[in-house]
């Protein structure tokens, strides 16, 4: 399961760290090997010779240990790793690791790691409903890092509540989720997103207020599943995602032919907010007043329908097109119908109505419809709307 994948493995000073002796041995069972580094508060739980017996191999515990750097640097232990799993993440390893601390072996290695970190925290209840903690664990899910656990229940101390460290099989599940074959691997998936730039001259342009976010978030999501991802994107003001191939464009028609040169795709997700129309007689330089007091005239063209065009094609049509509907009435009778309109498979449809705050907000309210009928979501954040469509998708296309 995770054969020939390494985990480096941070040992942080708590009782939970008795536990990290089976976590070691769950992970070379399933064919990992285990570089295991020890801060000097873990040994005072478990002995580096436990640790180094089952691991099979050496603890690193000193930054500045002569022998070590002399045989691996401390930034070549950062980057030896698929993974870094810290457990048990203590509160005050969280703190020091949201705020960039690299004053012992564990935080530098942290600070320096260039692939994915996950945490199994484990600490008193109270100290994990801290305001502070959890200010902390927020910064930490936003630089990326991957959380398991707390579980609630009994704690070593007498107290009861969230902060006990993950069961070692939960910790090994949330690695093979990281390490193991991913549902997309080998999967190629198309993405737009973003508003459209239409221009009037060379320096003005008509646009709308798309921030890409949940086009952002759903590369980000089938990235995270393995997939290859084509992002095609419009000026948004949130930047791409990391691991995905991006392709910038300004204009619907670029995004046509981006769109066109990105296929063959397993599937296509469109979710940009492309201008209907354009400004037919844009001018090549400058427009300038002329004195007379009349605004200039602007023709306007329609533009390409991305969604529709992708869709009814007769070659090279994706397995799976998803389009977007932002409505602001009857969204489930205007979605369904250009769900039939445009010929795509799927339709996400919104009620972006100023009320719900959907459109540039954080928070999205969705309904899937499907050849199946209209499934509605409850309003979630945007992170978690671009994960459920993308496991829906990755079912799909591994039925
Ligand atoms: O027609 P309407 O803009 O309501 O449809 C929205 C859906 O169509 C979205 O998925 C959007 O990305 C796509 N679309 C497109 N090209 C256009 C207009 C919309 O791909 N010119």
């Amino acid at each position: 399961m995770l054969a020939g994948k390494r985990i480096l493995l941070i040992i942080g000073g708590g009782i939970a760290a008795y536990k990290v002796l089976e976590l070691i041995r769950l992970c070379r069972k399933a064919g990992a090997a285990v570089t295991p580094v020890m801060t000097p508060a873990a040994k005072e739980f478990v002995t580096p010779l436990s640790v180094a017996a089952l691991a099979g191999e050496t603890v690193h515990e000193a930054l500045f240990d002569l022998t070590s750097e002399a045989e691996m640097g401390h930034i070549q232990l950062s980057r030896v790793s698929d993974l870094v799993v810290v457990a048990p993440a203590t509160a005050n390893l969280m703190a020091r690791m949201a705020h960039g601390a690299a004053d012992d072996l564990a935080t530098t290695l942290l600070l320096a790691t260039d692939t994915p970190v996950l945490i199994a925290p484990a600490m008193n209840v109270r100290m994990w409903e801290h305001p502070a903690t959890q200010r902390n664990l927020a910064i930490l899910k936003a630089d990326g890092v991957a959380v398991a656990g707390p579980d609630e229940g009994d704690m070593a101390c007498g107290e009861y509540g969230p902060g006990r460290m993950a069961e070692p099989g939960a910790i090994l599940a949330a690695i093979t989720a990281h390490l193991g074959p991913k549902p997309l691997s080998g999967k190629t998936v198309l993405v737009t997103s973003g508003p459209t730039h239409e221009p009037i001259d060379p320096v003005r342009y008509i646009a709308n207020r798309s921030s890409g976010a949940q086009g952002t978030a759903i590369a980000a999501a089938l990235a995270a599943l393995g997939a290859r991802v084509r992002f095609v994107t419009g000026p948004g003001e949130v930047p791409p995602p990391e691991g995905v191939e991006v392709i910038r464009v300004e204009t619907a028609r670029e995004m046509l032919d981006a769109v066109e040169a990105a296929l063959p795709a397993d599937a296509a997700v469109f979710a940009a907010a492309v201008a209907d129309w354009r400004v037919a007689n844009a001018s090549g330089s400058k427009m300038k007043k002329d004195g007379t007091g009349r605004a200039p005239a602007l023709d306007f063209a329609e533009n390409p329908d991305i969604l529709r065009s992708i869709s009814q094609r007769k070659t090279g049509r994706p397995c799976l097109v998803v389009g977007f509907a932002a409505e602001t009435d009857d969204v489930v009778a205007h979605a369904t119908a250009k769900r039939e309109r445009k010929g795509c498979d799927w339709i996400l449809a919104n009620d972006v109505s100023p009320a719900t705050g959907i459109m540039g907000g954080s928070e999205n309210a969705v309904t899937l419809i499907t050849g199946n009928g209209a499934e509605t979501w409850p309003r979630m954040g945007k992170t978690e709307v671009a994960r459920r469509l993308a496991q829906r998708i990755a079912d799909r296309l591994t039925d």
